[in-house]
């Protein structure tokens, strides 16, 4: 499973990406807010920033439109792309499944119409804000190389409609049956569409995305730390350390064995 990291801070990722497992980058318009507000009031040039991600970054990165409406949002996708993929050749379009608000707004198909006319003009997509593999479905088949189904998102809306004695017997993770479940229809179909979980709260989801087969998973750099850790692993390097005799530790050192 590919690694993605999933933030617009450039130390997390000039960090990250010493540890050789960064294979891509997502960002969406929370992510930048928040590398914007972590550098408390020092002055942002966004151009030069997103530069700078494109070009740390070993794989695709992920860019979001801002607007709602399909027209609108194929501009944006053309203006970032045209902006940023000349630095690094690794920019991919990220457009929401479905810019609906849940008013009448009439945007349900908006996303979708984004996603074929950016796809048949060779800009890849990855459809975001996916909460069933139904809706994963209707953006692989109009050409979005990636879609990005929300793992923690998902969770969080299942534990809102239950009641309380329900959510204590839920064994099962929604967010985990989501990346199965459309990680097996995509297979199903042969759809040419990777699948990136996202919404990545926890290790657990990204053991559960690993063993659905899900090619990529996009991960926040403190669940990467909880990911890296372990209680053991730990105890095994303290007690390791004390054991090092002198003979050993000369090994290592210039000055001669006494
Ligand atoms: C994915 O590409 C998104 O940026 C991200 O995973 C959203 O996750 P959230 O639910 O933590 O905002």
């Amino acid at each position: 499973m590919k690694i993605f990291i999933d933030t617009a801070d450039l130390k997390e990722i000039r960090e990250a990406c010493t540890w050789g497992i960064v294979d891509g980058l997502t960002t969406n318009p929370t992510l930048i807010r928040r590398a914007v507000e972590a550098l408390a009031g020092e002055p942002v040039e966004m151009e030069a920033h997103i530069e700078e991600i494109c070009r740390l970054v070993p794989g695709p990165v992920s860019l979001e439109v801002a607007s709602l409406d399909g027209a609108t949002m194929v501009e944006e996708a053309t203006i970032l792309y045209k902006r940023f993929n000349p630095v690094a050749e690794n920019v991919v379009i990220k457009i929401p499944a479905n810019t609906s608000t849940g008013e009448d707004d009439r945007r349900d198909f908006d996303g979708l119409r984004a996603i074929s006319t950016l796809s048949e003009r060779g800009i890849p997509v990855n459809a975001t804000l996916v909460m069933t593999p139904e809706q994963a479905l209707l953006c692989a088949k109009a050409g979005a190389r990636y879609v990005s189904p929300f793992m923690g998102r998902v969770d969080d809306y299942e534990a809102e409609q239950l009641e309380r004695a329900e959510q204590e017997v839920l064994t099962v993770s929604p967010g985990c049956v989501l990346v199965e479940q459309t990680v097996r229809i995509l297979r199903t179909y042969a759809l040419p569409c990777e699948v990136i979980a996202a919404s990545v709260r926890h290790a657990g989801h990204v053991r559960a995305a690993a063993l659905s087969g899900a090619q990529i998973a996009t991960i926040p750099f403190a669940v990467l730390l909880e990911i890296v850790r372990h209680p053991k692993t730990a105890e095994g390097i303290r007690r390791f350390s004390d054991d090092v005799v002198t003979e050993y530790a000369a090994l290592f050192s210039s000055r001669p064995m006494t």
